[in-house]
């Protein structure tokens, strides 16, 4: 299928799931050629992606929000990948600004560009945009599940959605949509729960666990979720949603438990710290759109064995994440978290 597409451009591929799904693009498809766009924010790291060979990737520097540099990327590309954002709730609820322009601002300038040049679109998004579920219900969201979101960031999520949804129905350009959960795996930004407890064990500081620790989110490993976006754009029907998840329903202090276990430490050796505000109870994410219509289902089933596969990642990439620890648990410290 990856005939139809021999130049992407990625936005956001030096983030997280960004340079994963560029990593998983050349291992898988190397026939195709990948420009990352990306700002290089706090959370873009261009080591994510610097072993891959420049005759695959090519990385160019800036903004989603330039109309003219992102018009010239677009015009030599025949599919856009957005990933590109401003990722995390806390960072959200402290300067909403960012994620407004990024996430919103952001978004319509690459729409545009695709309808300018006719070219294909997917759009990355989250399950957040949904809102969330109590404990105790049964329920699991679905591509029918009605827009609730609630922190800034989730609610630039949704308008997003609402853009490209849009930009479909009026302009009839070529879009999909995914909503996909809570992701783990190597690259992650230490600033994000399962990261930051490792490296806080590693750096003998004790995890901080939000609230009363019983918020549930749904697991799923990077690599799942890039097979997944890969799947939705060289299969998917044009103007549809997928949601992507991986049956992974867990508790944070379970999930924390577990890092302590695995890490050879006691398993209430951790701190208990100011709620979120507006802290969503529960994710959970129902994909049997993307199981029966695309074929797709995860290979990285064993949450436990992924787990300890990303501490030992960790574990081994110090040097990759040092720099950052302190001013990110500084920055949390002054918001008692
Ligand atoms: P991340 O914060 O790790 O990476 C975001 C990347 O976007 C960084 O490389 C950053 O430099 C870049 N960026 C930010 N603003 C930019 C701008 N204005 N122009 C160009 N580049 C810019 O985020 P992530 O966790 O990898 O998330 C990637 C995408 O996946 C986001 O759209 C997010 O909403 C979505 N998503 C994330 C998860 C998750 O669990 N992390 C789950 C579902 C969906
Ligand atoms: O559901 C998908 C979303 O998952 C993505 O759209 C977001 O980009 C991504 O950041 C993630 O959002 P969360 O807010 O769920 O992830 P975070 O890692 O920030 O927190 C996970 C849970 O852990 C959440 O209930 C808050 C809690 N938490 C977080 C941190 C950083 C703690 O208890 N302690 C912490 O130190």
């Amino acid at each position: 299928m990856s005939e139809q597409y021999r130049h992407i451009l990625v936005t956001g591929g030096c983030g997280f799931i960004g340079s994963n799904f560029v990593h998983y693009v050349v291992r898988e498809h190397p026939e195709v050629h990948v420009t990352v766009l990306d700002k290089l924010t706090y959370a873009g790291n261009p080591e994510n992606i610097a072993s891959l060979p420049s005759s695959s990737v090519e990385l160019v520097v800036g903004d989603i929000c330039d109309v003219k540099l992102v018009d010239e990327l677009v015009s030599g590309s025949d599919a856009v990948v957005h990933y590109a954002a401003e990722s995390h709730n806390d960072n959200s609820i402290c300067d909403p600004s960012p994620f407004v322009l990024t996430n919103v601002q952001g978004t319509f300038c690459l729409l545009e560009a695709c309808r300018r040049h006719g070219v294909r679109f997917h759009h990355v998004s989250t399950d957040e945009v949904y809102g969330d579920l109590a404990l105790d219900d049964p329920a699991r969201f679905t591509e029918e599940s009605p827009y609730r979101p609630s922190s800034p960031y989730s609610s630039t999520k949704a308008a997003s959605d609402m853009l490209v949804r849009a930009w479909a129905r009026t302009y009839d350009i070529l879009v999909t949509i995914s909503n996909c959960s809570n992701n783990y795996g190597p690259y992650q930004h230490i600033e994000k729960f399962i990261p930051r407890q490792i490296t806080n064990v590693l750096c003998g500081i004790r995890p901080k666990l939000y609230g009363d620790g019983r918020n549930v989110r749904d697991w799923i490993h990077t690599d799942d979720h890039s097979r997944a976006v890969w799947k939705i754009l060289t299969c998917g029907q044009a103007g549809e949603t997928y949601l992507i998840g991986a049956d992974g329903e867990r508790s944070n202090i379970d999930v924390l438990r577990e890092i302590l276990t695995v890490m050879g430490r006691p398993e209430d050796e951790f701190d208990w710290v100011r709620d979120r505000p507006g802290h969503d109870r529960r994710y959970a994410i129902d994909s049997a759109k993307l199981r029966r219509e695309l074929g797709w289902k995860p290979i990285y089933t064993d949450f436990s064995q992924g787990l300890a596969r990303t501490i030992a990642w960790y574990s081994e990439h110090g040097q990759w994440w040092r720099d950052s620890k302190d001013a990110t648990e500084k920055k949390y410290a002054s918001q008692g978290q």
